[in-house]
């Protein structure tokens, strides 16, 4: 089981996610990227993230590529809340952003929320953008958490714009899915396991062919 394998801060720190009413507007900032046509697509984009390894120049020297990276975080997620398969999917594809727009390690999770909003639903669109400010919300917030961080997010951290300013932290707060996020994120920071491999991809295609079926009739 990856929990016996994976060290999970959220879980061992008794970790629970908050309830906050919105006032961050999901989607703001969006991208020209093209949005995800379908399943088959999406796959293809997540396929090329295999190819992908954190220890590249342009991302991080993390262990993992971020294909397997997704999976165990999707593995992690689907652990912690197994009926909630919105973040799980979150947590598979919360990276993608880095093979859509190669080298902008501040935006990908916006450019990954944007491409998969229109399949995959708003609620899963905005975990992915929200990944990188639950990100430096933590930092904020906790200061034991950034000594949790691998190198390569620490470095990521600066080009993505450090901590948030306090009225920052306060629309983050106020954001519906704020709590997820930042269970997306220390799930996140767990899943560089080198050598670990929760599963296939093929093993979620039925799950966000469901996903996206849900949205097309919604
Ligand atoms: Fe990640």
């Amino acid at each position: 089981m990856i929990w016996d394998v994976i060290r999970c801060p959220f879980v061992q720190s008794g970790w629970r996610e908050e309830a906050f009413v919105s006032t961050m507007a999901p989607g703001a900032g969006a991208t020209r990227l093209s949005p995800a046509r379908d399943v088959a697509s999406l796959l293809d984009v997540l396929r090329r993230c295999s190819l992908l390894a954190d220890s590249r120049e342009d991302r991080d020297a993390d262990p993992v590529s971020i294909l397997q990276h997704g999976l165990q975080c999707a593995a992690l997620l689907a652990h912690a809340r197994p009926e909630d398969q919105e973040l799980q999917v979150a947590g598979l594809i919360h990276d993608i952003g880095h093979v859509l727009v190669p080298g902008d390690i501040r935006n990908h999770g916006r450019h990954g929320g944007e491409h998969v909003r229109r399949l995959l639903g708003g609620r899963v669109a905005d975990l992915v953008e929200l990944h990188v400010p639950a990100k430096r919300f933590l930092v904020t917030i906790d200061h034991r958490y950034k000594e949790s961080l691998s190198l390569a997010s620490c470095r990521a951290l600066v080009t993505q714009g450090g901590q948030l300013l306090p009225l920052e932290v306060e629309a983050f707060r106020a954001h519906p899915a704020h709590g997820d996020a930042v269970m997306l994120r220390r799930a996140d920071e767990a899943a560089k396991v080198e050598g670990l491999h929760p599963g296939t991809l093929e093993e979620w295609h039925s799950v966000l062919e469901a996903l996206a079926a849900r949205h097309a009739v919604a």
